[in-house]
Order: structure tokens, then sequence, then C-alpha cells
């Protein structure tokens, strides 16, 4: 059964999102889990978050990588298959002054449907941080979790919009500002996430992060998607994704995570040279 692709648009440079018809999915989705996409039969399943489940569809925000995310951007109208909802999705109660940070395309994801979800429990109060690139990287206002959020703000690594550097550097001046914060939930990149776990643990704020690790399968049967967290091995796709970014063992998570490089570098040169007509790409 094929799932039919019913809106792609820019959302900057680099990333963009798309919209599935997948009622089933939609129906069953928690904010925090993801779906494994498949763009042709014989293609890799590849793990994404989801923004939105409304209305039988997932609205995604996917940044264009490699092969198959450019072939995806490049013009495909259906998946072949979407898989999922997986991976637990966030306890849906009052946990109080909730901070929720993201720096990169898949965080961003999670950032709004957290906010969404969260944001409509009564007891809840919702600070969103989310970090672009540079002004220009901004996703365009409807997409930012602004709109689902108490109090939103914008950091830039370049610092040509709002606090500079990644949403530590907000963080701490919150936390400067002595803002209460009960709860974090975050996502995005694995060195940000390193970095925010050291002063999460000073400061002894409970939180969940999503920690991405390389995913085949997303049911738990290849254990590519291994992790340590206190020492005990776990698999990210079934026993996560989120997780206390205190008890992660973010130096091996982050050494496995690079651990494709090079199979992913060949299959991005073969499509950019050929587009898939060569069919070397397609193995
Ligand atoms: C739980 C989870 C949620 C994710 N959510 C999003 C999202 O919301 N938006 C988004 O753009 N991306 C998300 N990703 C990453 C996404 O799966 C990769 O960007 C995608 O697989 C890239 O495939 P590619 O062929 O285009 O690029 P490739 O050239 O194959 O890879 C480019 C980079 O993507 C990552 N990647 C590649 N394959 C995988 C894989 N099987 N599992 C995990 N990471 C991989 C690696 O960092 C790699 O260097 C998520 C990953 C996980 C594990
Ligand atoms: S992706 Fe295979 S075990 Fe998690």
């Amino acid at each position: 059964m094929a799932f039919k692709i019913t809106k792609m648009i820019d959302l900057d440079s680099i990333d963009f999102l798309v919209d599935v018809e997948a009622p089933e999915i939609a129906e069953r989705f928690h904010p925090g889990q993801f779906v494994m996409l498949m763009t042709r039969k014989e293609g890799e399943r590849i793990p994404m978050s989801v923004m939105k489940a409304e209305d039988g569809k997932l609205s995604m925000f996917i940044r264009k990588l490699g092969k198959t995310s450019k072939e995806l951007r490049d013009g495909i109208e259906a998946f072949e298959n979407v898989i999922g909802p997986l991976g637990h999705g966030v306890e849906e109660k009052v946990y109080g002054n909730i901070l929720v940070l993201s720096d990169a395309v898949c965080g961003h994801a999670e950032n709004y449907a957290i906010c969404d979800a969260l944001g409509k429990i009564e007891g809840n109060t919702i600070t969103s941080v989310q970090t672009f690139p540079s002004k220009a990287e901004i996703y365009p206002d409807e997409y930012l979790a602004k709109n689902v959020a108490d109090r939103h703000f914008i950091t830039t690594e370049d610092g040509s919009f709002g606090d500079a550097g990644s949403y530590v550097t907000t963080l701490k001046r919150l936390l400067k500002n002595d803002v209460p914060i009960d709860f974090v939930f975050g996502g995005g990149k694995l060195p940000t996430m390193k970095a925010v776990s050291t002063i999460l643990a000073i400061n002894n704020i409970d939180n969940l992060f999503t920690t991405r690790q390389m995913m085949v399968d997303g049911s738990g049967m290849c254990g590519a998607c291994r992790l340590y967290i206190d020492g005990e091995m776990k698999l990210a796709c079934v026993d996560g994704p989120m997780f206390d970014s205190r008890k992660v063992n973010w130096t091996r998570a982050m050494k496995r995570y690079g651990m494709f490089k090079k199979e992913e570098k060949i299959a991005n040169e073969y499509y950019e040279a050929h587009k898939g007509g060569c069919g070397q790409c397609q193995k």
C-alpha cells in the first residue's frame, strides 16, 4: 500500500516539510515517537520524527542530506511504506514548568509535538528554545514551536538573531535569572545534548532527550541502534528514543552514529552523479 504525499515545501535552504496520509499511524501517535519511511521497495528504511499527527496525516520536517532524503525531495509522490508509530512517546501529564530545547531538524519536529501536547494540559507552562544556524535559516513562523508554547526563544549559531550560540546559551541565561524549570525535553545534535547533560546534572533537573542512533529495522531486531545508559545496553528504537541525558554514554553514542559515513558518501555520490539512472545507488 502506498502512502500518498499531500504536501512538500521548503522550510529553509536544506530542510523541507512533508505531509503524508497515514490515518492509522496518526491516530495512535504520541509526541516523541517516530516512524520509519521507505521511498521505494528496495530502498533503506529511514527513521523520522513526527511534528504533527492531525486529520489522518503525519507532518515531518526532513533534511536534504544524503541519497534517500534527496530522492524524496526530488519528486516522490508517495512512500512505499510508513511504519509506526515506533518508540515510546512522552507521558502526557503535569510536569509544571517545562523547557523544550532543539537545534536540528529532528529536534524541531519533537519540540513542536511535545509543546503542542503538553501545553494542552492544565498545570504545565511551556518554554521552547529553537536554535537555527542563522537568521536566514529560521523556519517560517507557522512551523515554529512558538505557536504551541507559552514562551518561545530563538538562538542562532552565528548570532544573527536572538542569543548567539546554541540553546545552551539560552538555558544558561534562564538558570542565571532563576527562571523555574521542573523538567526539560530536548533533541537535535548529539554534541549539544552532551553539553546540556552536564548542566542538567549540576542543576539536578529531570529530563528526557531523544538520543538518535543509526536505525536499520527500527524494531529491536538488528542491534544497530544500541547505546549505553548507566552502563547498560539499550536499543534506541524500542527502549527509547528518549533517555535521561545524564545517564547516556555520549562518547560511545557519537562514535557509533558516524560509523556508516563512508557508505553514505558513496551512495550519495552515485545518486548525485546519476540520479538513480545507472542503478548503482539502488543497491
Ligand atoms: C529516531 C530518529 C528520528 C529522526 N528524525 C529525523 C527528522 O525529524 N528529520 C530528519 O531530517 N532526520 C531525522 N532523523 C535522521 C534521518 O533518519 C537521516 O537524516 C536519514 O536517514 C538520512 O538518510 P539519507 O539517505 O538522506 O542520508 P545518508 O547519506 O544515508 O545519511 C546522512 C546522515 O543521516 C544520518 N543517518 C543516515 N541513515 C540513518 C539511519 N538509518 N538512522 C539514523 N540516522 C541516519 C547520519 O547522521 C548520516 O550521516 C532521525 C533519526 C532517528 C534515529
Ligand atoms: S534499529 Fe535495529 S535494533 Fe534498533
